[in-house]
C-alpha cells in the first residue's frame, strides 16, 4: 500500500516528549477501586502513570512543541503544518492543533487535529510525510497528546489502571540523503470495531445531557477481551506485512517501537517478529497507555538514550479504536551527519 513514491524522503529531524509531573501507582489505585498492583502487573505491565492536574491536552502539546523548536533551534515561523493526534482535545472545536499554533507563534502554519485513537500518531506521521514527500512543505510538526485521565472512569476498574496522560512529538523535514526516512507505511481501518472502545457520549450522536453524565457515558467504554484479541492478531500482522513487502525480517530491525496498550500485546507482536526484548522498546511501566502520545514518547526515549544511529531501520506500530491499525518503517538519519544540517 503505501511506499513511497514521492520525491523527497521526511526525515524526523528532532523528537521529544512531556510527561506531567504527577505519578499515580497501582497502589494509589487500590485505594480508589477493588484492584491490586499484582493484578495490574500481570495483566498489563502497567506499575505506573503520569497525571495532568488543572491544564488540558493542549499544554502538553504546546511543551512538545516548544521543545522541538528549541532542539532544531527553529525560527517557529518555518513551520508549515501542525497536526495533532489526539482523542482528548481541548474541546470539539477549535482543533487542539489551532492552540498550539498560535501559543508557538508558529504564524505561517496550517494546523488540524486527527482522530484516530491510539494510531494517531501513526496516522498522523503518515500524513504529515507526504507534504514532504511532494515537496509542498519543508517543516512539519507532527504531535500526539492525550490527557486520558480527563476521559478515564476511575470507579471503573477496568478502563481506569490502562491510561495515562502524556505527549510526544516529530519535527519532520527532507532528507538530503536517499533512501531515508519514512520508507513505507500500511495504514488500515474497521468501523466495525467502532462500539467495541469509545467514548459515546458528547458528539452529535449522544449530545451532553443530564442523563448522558448520570450514565457515566463520557468516560471510556471498552469490550477490553475484544480489544484485547483484535490488538494481539492485527498489530502484529501489520507489522509482518510491512517488513515482507520490504524484503526484511525482524532481524533486520534497530528498533521496534509499538503502541503501549498491554505487555502482553507488545509481546506477543515481539514474538511474531522474532525480535529479542533488546529491540523493543517498552515504557508502559512508567506510563500505561497515553494513547496518540505511546510511540512519540517512546521514539524519544529511544533517541535520548542514543539507541538510534543513521542506517537505523525502525518499525513502529499502534492500534486502537476506529478500530484503527498501522506500522511504519523508517530509515533513521541523524539530523547532526553531514547534509542534514
Ligand atoms: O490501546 C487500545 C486500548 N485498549 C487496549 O488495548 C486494552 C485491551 N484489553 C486489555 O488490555 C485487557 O483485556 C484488560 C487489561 C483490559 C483486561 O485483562 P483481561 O485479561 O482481558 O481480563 P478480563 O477482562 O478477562 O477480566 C478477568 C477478571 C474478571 O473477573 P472474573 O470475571 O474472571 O471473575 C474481571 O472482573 O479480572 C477482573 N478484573 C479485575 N480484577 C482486578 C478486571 N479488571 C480488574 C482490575 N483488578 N483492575
Amino acid at each position: 500500500m503505501g511506499q513511497r513514491t514521492g520525491q523527497h524522503g521526511a526525515i524526523i529531524t528532532a523528537v521529544e516528549r512531556y510527561l506531567p509531573d504527577r505519578v499515580l501507582t497501582n497502589h494509589d489505585l487500590e485505594k480508589l477501586v477493588d484492584t491490586s498492583d499484582e493484578w495490574i502487573r500481570e495483566r498489563t505491565g502497567v506499575v505506573e502513570r503520569h497525571i495532568l492536574d488543572g491544564q488540558p491536552t493542549s499544554y502538553m502539546a504546546i511543551k512538545v512543541a516548544e521543545r522541538i523548536i528549541a532542539a532544531r533551534d527553529l525560527d517557529p515561523a518555518e513551520i508549515d503544518l501542525i497536526i495533532v493526534a489526539t482523542a482528548t482535545p481541548d474541546m470539539l472545536f477549535p482543533s487542539t492543533a489551532c492552540l498550539v499554533q498560535h501559543a508557538v507563534r508558529a504564524t505561517r502554519a496550517w494546523a488540524y487535529d486527527l482522530s484516530a485513537a491510539c494510531t494517531g500518531f501513526i496516522y498522523a506521521l503518515v500524513a504529515g510525510a507526504q507534504f514532504i514527500q511532494t515537496g509542498a512543505h519543508r517543516k512539519v510538526l507532527v504531535i500526539g497528546a492525550d490527557k486520558m485521565s480527563a476521559i478515564t472512569d476511575f470507579t471503573d476498574r477496568s478502563t481506569c489502571i490502562l491510561f495515562g496522560d502524556g505527549a510526544g512529538g516529530v519535527l519532520l523535514e527532507p532528507a538530503q540523503t536517499a533512501n531515508a526516512g519514512l520508507l513505507d507505511f500500511e495504514l488500515r481501518a474497521d468501523g466495525a470495531g467502532a462500539g467495541c472502545l469509545s467514548v459515546p457520549a458528547g458528539g452529535s450522536m449522544m449530545p451532553a445531557s443530564h442523563e448522558t453524565v448520570d450514565q457515566r457515558l463520557h468516560y471510556v467504554q471498552q469490550d477490553g477481551r475484544s480489544v484485547f484479541k483484535f490488538a494481539v492478531a492485527r498489530m502484529a500482522e501489520v507489522c509482518a506485512t510491512v517488513l515482507e513487502r520490504n524484503g526484511l525480517t525482524g532481524a533486520d530491525l534497530k528498533l521496534f517501537v509499538p503502541h503501549q496498550a498491554n505487555y502482553r500485546i507488545i509481546q506477543a507482536a515481539a514474538q511474531r517478529l522474532k525480535l529479542p526484548a533488546e529491540k523493543v522498546m517498552v515504557n508502559i511501566d512508567r506510563f500505561a497507555n497515553t494513547t496518540a502520545a505511546t510511540v512519540p514518547i517512546a521514539l524519544s526515549e529511544a533517541f535520548q538514550q542514543e539507541r538510534l544511529e543513521s542506517g537505523d531501520l525502525v518499525l513502529l506500530a499502534g492500534v486502537g479504536g476506529g478500530y484503527t491499525w498501522g506500522s511504519v518503517l523508517l530509515r533513521w538519519e541523524n539530523r547532526s551527519d553531514p547534509g542534514n544540517t
